[in-house]
């Protein structure tokens, strides 16, 4: 059974998220999407919420081979107890590859049976990142468009 982890902050997730989401889907038995604690951020989302969210999502979509899970700790010391040797990542732009680059090497070097798949979402979502979603949320901005539908009401009743 083919298993990847879909590790980051979702904070929140977003339908950039969703397009990598669908993506991998259709190459992996079970995705796992593990939402990480962050020490260096701040979520607005506590992990709980963010995977109540993600959670949500799923069930919506009808998605039968994706689970959701929070983490802390290593994300290689997570797949090995999950049984998993890929790590999902997105790739939107120039700009996402040094960063993405170190995290896929350093993983490697800590486990080295993991390898890095990376997707890249349509061009509509790769200006998207989920700071950007709760700056435009905290200005009473509309979010629908950037976020699936049930995402954008937790966010209202969130900030509202
Ligand atoms: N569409 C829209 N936005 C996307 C996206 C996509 N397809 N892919 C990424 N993004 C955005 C995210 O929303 C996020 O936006 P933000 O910075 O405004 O919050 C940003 O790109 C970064 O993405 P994310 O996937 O959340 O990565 P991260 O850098 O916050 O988290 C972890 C990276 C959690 C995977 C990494 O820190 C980790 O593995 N931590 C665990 C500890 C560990 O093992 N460390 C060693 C790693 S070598």
């Amino acid at each position: 059974m083919k298993i990847a982890l879909y590790p980051g902050t979702f904070d929140p997730l977003t339908l950039g998220h969703i397009d990598i989401i669908e993506q991998g889907i259709k190459i992996f038995d079970k995705i796992i999407i593990t939402v990480a604690s962050n020490s260096t951020k701040k979520p607005m989302f506590n992990a709980k919420e963010r995977c109540a969210m993600i959670s949500e999502v799923i069930k919506i979509n009808k998605y039968s081979n994706v689970e959701v899970t929070a983490f802390d700790g290593l994300v290689v010391e997570y797949a090995k107890q999950n049984g998993a040797t890929t790590l999902i990542r997105g790739l939107r732009a120039v700009t996402d590859f040094e960063y993405e680059f170190q995290m896929a090497l350093m993983n490697k070097q800590l486990y080295s049976k993991i390898s890095t798949v990376f997707f890249m979402p349509d061009e509509k979502h790769t200006y998207l990142t989920s700071t950007i979603v709760r700056e435009i949320a905290s200005h009473e901005g509309k979010v629908d468009s950037f976020v699936p539908k049930s995402v954008a009401s937790t966010i209202k009743k969130k900030l509202y």
